[in-house]
């Protein structure tokens, strides 16, 4: 297990389409999945995918099943690691929220996600996930899964009016309280 080095947006490695794992439950997956989750929690992210980590699989891991500092205001996500997901929008409704990325350190915007979710994959030693999820947790796993195809959440933005630095948009810190949004995503 290993902090690794997070590559940061404008390295050519986050924009490739990521390959599908061919076989579970092996020492190499395994090795995978808990440097990600070494490296996601030593930076204090909800979330990380392979790519970010310059290993081109469809492998992400996210959730902390706590509260994080970085989204002090999002509920709590189950930690999962997905493999080979697959994810299917229920609906066309779509929901605002601010996101970051490990990959994109010190800037936030806000982005459209859809709203309500169903994903399924597998975990490490191959037995089928498949969940139906809403608001942070399916931002999660959208912003996530993107990484896959090479997708960083700045080509999500829509309205570059809510697009800046972090420690500009909220010089008072990440917000928390009811009524503003927090910053969501990895
Ligand atoms: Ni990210």
């Amino acid at each position: 297990m290993a902090v690794h080095e997070i590559l940061r947006m404008g390295d050519a490695r986050l924009l490739r389409r990521a390959e599908p794992v061919q076989a579970f439950d092996t020492p190499q997956l395994h090795a995978l999945v808990a440097d990600l989750f070494d490296t996601m929690r030593a930076a204090g992210g909800a979330g990380l995918a392979a790519p970010q980590i310059g290993v081109n699989l469809r492998v992400v891991v996210f959730g902390t099943g706590q509260p994080i500092a970085r989204y002090p205001d999002a509920p709590p996500v189950p930690v999962t690691v997905l493999v080979n997901p697959v994810l299917e929008p229920i609906g066309t409704e779509e929901q605002e929220g601010w996101e970051g990325c490990l990959s994109v350190p010190g800037l936030r915007a806000v982005v459209p996600r859809f709203r309500h979710l169903r994903y399924h994959g597998h975990d490490p030693h191959g037995a089928r996930i498949d969940r139906t999820v809403s608001d942070f947790h399916a931002r999660v796993v959208q912003h996530e899964c993107d990484h896959l195809d090479g997708l960083l959440f700045p080509m999500r933005v829509r309205d570059f009016s809510r697009f800046g630095f972090t420690e500009v948009l909220f010089p008072e810190g990440l917000p928390g309280a009811a009524g503003n949004p927090a910053p969501r995503g990895d």
